[in-house]
């Protein structure tokens, strides 16, 4: 059985050589059996907020023979690591939405230098984040699995790639400059799609009608610099 999906891979490989990783949310922990496996981080950390999760997680790295390179930790997001003191090279939050996902970097601290994240609704809210509290892109990435289009980014403090703009913002500063992007042009076809069903269900005075709009407008742009992308 293959427990790497194209979405964890994609993730996985956000991670140096030699990082000490903490996966909030973890499972069944695929992403550190993978991580070991491949010999990537000196020390990983696994956590979920669920008892259960947890245990299907310790017998997936006991039948992996991995049990001794995994630490499990029962805890609600990343409080715990200020509290025990650790010191996280990279925080891999993946597989909740982006609200979820918030909720647990209100609890950012200096104990951790970079997030891994990969959400499964829109990373606007995630990106206003990052340019509030002035992290920096490192790298990211569109990747398939299952017909779903995930976006991922690895953030940090101190390098990388700032949110300037409303199409950064929106589409991401390193996504949408890469040239030749299917992915992305697939991703803005979807929501085009969506937002116009949308908008066709709802009076056009209202807030949520004009926000529509304005998202329509800004997808139609990207689109249109996409095309003069595409290189035949
Ligand atoms: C859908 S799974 C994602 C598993 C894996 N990270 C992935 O991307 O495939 C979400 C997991 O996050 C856990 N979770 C949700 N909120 C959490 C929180 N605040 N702190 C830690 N774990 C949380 C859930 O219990 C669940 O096991």
């Amino acid at each position: 059985m293959s427990i790497i999906t194209p979405r964890l891979l994609a993730i996985a490989n956000m991670i140096f050589d030699g990082e000490i990783v903490a996966d909030i949310g973890t499972d069944h922990a695929y992403l550190p059996i993978y991580l070991v496996k491949a010999g990537k981080a000196t020390k990983i950390y696994a956590t979920d907020i669920a008892k259960e999760p947890l245990s299907i997680a310790k017998t997936n790295l006991m039948n992996f023979n991995v049990i001794d390179d995994v630490e499990l930790i029962l805890a609600d997001g990343i409080k715990w690591i200020k509290q025990k003191n650790i010191k996280i090279s990279s925080c891999i939050i993946a597989g909740m939405g982006s609200s979820s996902i918030l909720n647990i970097l209100k609890n950012d601290n200096e104990n951790i230098d970079c997030y891994v994240i990969c959400s499964t609704t829109d990373l606007l809210l995630i990106r206003k984040w990052i340019k509030q509290n002035k992290y920096f892109i490192e790298t990211e990435t569109l990747v398939i699995d299952n017909e779903i289009i995930y976006e991922i980014i690895k953030i940090n403090k101190f390098a990388g790639y700032k949110i300037k703009t409303k199409l950064d913002l929106f589409f991401g500063p390193i996504i949408r400059r890469k040239e030749n992007n299917d992915l992305l042009r697939q991703n803005l076809y979807k929501e085009e799609q969506k937002i116009t069903t949308l908008m066709n269900e709802i009076p056009k005075k209202t807030k949520n009608y004009k926000q529509f709009l304005k998202r329509k407008k800004l997808i139609n742009k990207m689109l249109k610099k996409e095309k003069k992308n595409v290189k035949t």
